[in-house]
């Protein structure tokens, strides 16, 4: 099976880079890096669906926050199956963009009706710096029919829920067969974030664009 193409997209700074390093290669790193170029990494995703475990590899593309360099990001959100919009919860103005422009570029690209959405708000360990309330977070995940999570790369907190719920809802939108037909998709998926239960901790680290991949389940 193809890997699933996964994109992350919002404002400069607000945690792309730090949730995909927290996620692959279990680790964070204070300091600022910005992205100039984008890079993949790979790393499987394992869930259960209906007493069964399904497991799915992930390319995850980082890309370019910074205004003057958006531009290089086009030709990287296309075909993505899994798009993760990222906004800091202590800046409105991060929710603001991914309103304002993040979406309609995601969806410029990729026909919403073959994707599926998540909505972070990461840097849950500032919450008294919170400028942006779960409410409303979860009010904008409501208006474009995406998952709503609250993470924190720092913490690793609802690093690996993240990726491996949105798996799951693309599963079951797109490739689950239905009860009467084994080749149909479930018209009605009913995403159902659980609970973490395993999570290598030694990613293996394979070539130079690419890194690879502990294992993260959900069930
Ligand atoms: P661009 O590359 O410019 O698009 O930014 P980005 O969205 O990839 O942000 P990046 O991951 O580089 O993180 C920006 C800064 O925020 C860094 O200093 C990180 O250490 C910090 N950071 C990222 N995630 C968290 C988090 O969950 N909590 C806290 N406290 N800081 C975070």
């Amino acid at each position: 099976m193809n890997k699933l193409k996964t994109i992350l997209v919002g404002e400069s700074s607000v945690g792309k880079t730090a949730i995909i390093t927290q996620f692959v290669q279990e680790s964070f790193m204070e300091n600022y890096i910005p992205t100039y170029a984008t890079e993949k990494s790979i790393k499987e995703v394992t869930f259960e669906v209906e007493g069964k475990e399904i497991s799915k590899t992930l390319e995850i593309w980082d890309t370019v926050g910074q205004e003057k360099m958006r531009a290089v990001n086009k030709i990287f959100m296309k075909e993505a199956k899994l798009v993760i919009l990222v906004y800091d919860i202590t800046k409105q103005k991060s929710l603001d963009e991914l309103k304002k422009y993040w979406y309609d570029q995601v969806i410029g690209i990729n026909k919403k009706e073959n994707i599926s959405i998540a909505v972070v708000g990461n840097k849950s360990d500032l919450y008294e710096e919170q400028e942006v309330s779960s409410d409303i977070g979860k009010e904008y995940a409501k208006e474009i029919n995406a998952l709503f999570f609250e993470s924190s790369a720092k913490d690793n907190e609802s690093i690996c829920l993240v990726f491996n719920s949105l798996t799951k809802d693309y599963y079951e939108k797109f490739l689950k067969p239905s009860p009467n037909d084994n080749h149909k998709p479930n018209p009605h998926p009913q995403p159902q974030p659980g609970k973490i239960v395993l999570n290598n901790p030694n990613p293996k680290p394979q070539g130079f664009f690419s890194k690879v991949a502990s294992y993260c389940s959900i069930f």
